[in-house]
């Protein structure tokens, strides 16, 4: 079979393609060319759905950014040869993992590489709303006049604040530690109770997510996004937070209800808030466009070259491994 564009495709059902969503950086595609036949989507902009359906048949492995939706209809459209989903992210929110289990096609993640990454990026997040960067940055961009003075931009500082964090998971921890070098404390709410060593490491004590909210200068989501996490913070949730205190959220933006965010900020029921994600992303909440107190980034937390160069190798190496037959080295459980 030759595509549209000229290739050659091994129609075998062992030897389908392995079909990747998005650009990818080199070392990770030539280990999986290596091995295989390999259908890179090779632009910046998002492949268009009625292609990614096309080019899926037959596949039987897919690479995915987290800009594409994997559903039953393009499970459907890979077909029975598909074996894998490697999600290059450590969220899979856009993977419909139970389809993915009945159709017999093992998801993978790439948890680990991004997690210095991230957590990074919450902390930059919590110093932008705390201390009013971006208002600052905007400030000095638009040219109006300004000077030192006893009450230009003032903030809050983190020395001795509470860092709440939802979710005490790699990332979540991550960030714990790096507030405690800031001279934060720290409260954790999560499913299941941490490990004793990673509590006293970070002196984190663990209350019922109201609580937290309740008492936190700075709350911190952390996060996966399944049903029961979906809008977890609503109005009832913000009406319970300081009005001093900030919310940054680098997990995923449905865990939030920007709706009730926005007239949260609006009314000044809380301080601020820090974003890198949305609930319609790319689409940012008009009302959030428009308020002073929120920073907002567009997805960046693993933004860095050397993450992206090591996620796209773990999707790389996760694929390689199932379809040698073996166990990849990070299944989604
Ligand atoms: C990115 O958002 C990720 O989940 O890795």
């Amino acid at each position: 079979m030759t595509t549209t564009d000229g290739r050659t495709l091994v129609e075998s059902p062992d030897n389908g393609t392995v079909v990747v969503t998005g650009r990818l950086p080199q070392p990770a595609l030539e280990a999986l060319r290596a091995a295989h036949q390999v259908d890179p989507w090779d632009s910046e902009e998002l492949i268009p759905r009625e292609e990614l359906l096309r080019r899926v048949r037959g596949a039987r492995a897919l690479v995915t950014l987290v800009t594409e939706r994997v559903d039953t209809a393009l499970l459907d459209a890979a077909g029975p040869q598909l074996r894998v989903v490697a999600n290059v992210a450590v969220g899979h929110d856009n993977v419909d993992v139970p389809a993915c289990r009945e159709r017999g096609v093992m998801v993978t993640n790439t948890p680990g590489v991004l997690t210095d990454a991230t957590a990074d990026l919450a902390m930059a997040l919590v110093l932008m709303a705390s201390r009013r960067l971006g208002e600052g940055e905007r400030l000095v961009r638009s040219g109006q006049p300004w000077r030192w003075s006893m009450s230009l931009l003032l903030g809050r500082g983190l020395q001795g604040r509470t860092l709440g964090v939802v979710g005490l998971g790699e990332i979540g921890r991550a960030t714990a530690r790096r507030a405690r070098a800031f001279g934060m404390r720290i409260t954790y709410s999560s499913r299941s109770p941490a490990d004793p060593g990673v509590v006293e490491d970070l002196g984190a004590r663990r209350l019922p997510l109201e609580e937290l909210l309740a008492t936190a200068d700075v709350v911190s989501l952390h996060c996966p996004l399944t049903p029961e996490t979906r809008h977890l913070v609503g109005a009832e949730q913000l009406a319970l937070m300081r009005s001093t205190a900030y919310l940054v959220n680098t997990a995923r933006g449905p865990v939030v209800d920007e709706e009730a965010l926005v007239d949260a900020l609006r009314a000044g029921s809380i301080a601020g808030a820090g974003l890198d994600v949305y609930e319609d992303e790319p689409r940012v909440h008009p009302g959030l466009l428009e308020l002073d107190t929120v920073v907002l980034l567009p997805h960046l937390g693993s933004a860095t070259e050397e993450t992206r160069c090591a996620m796209a190798e773990r999707a790389a190496t996760n694929v390689l491994a199932v379809l040698s037959g073996g166990q990849p080295p990070n299944p989604v459980a």
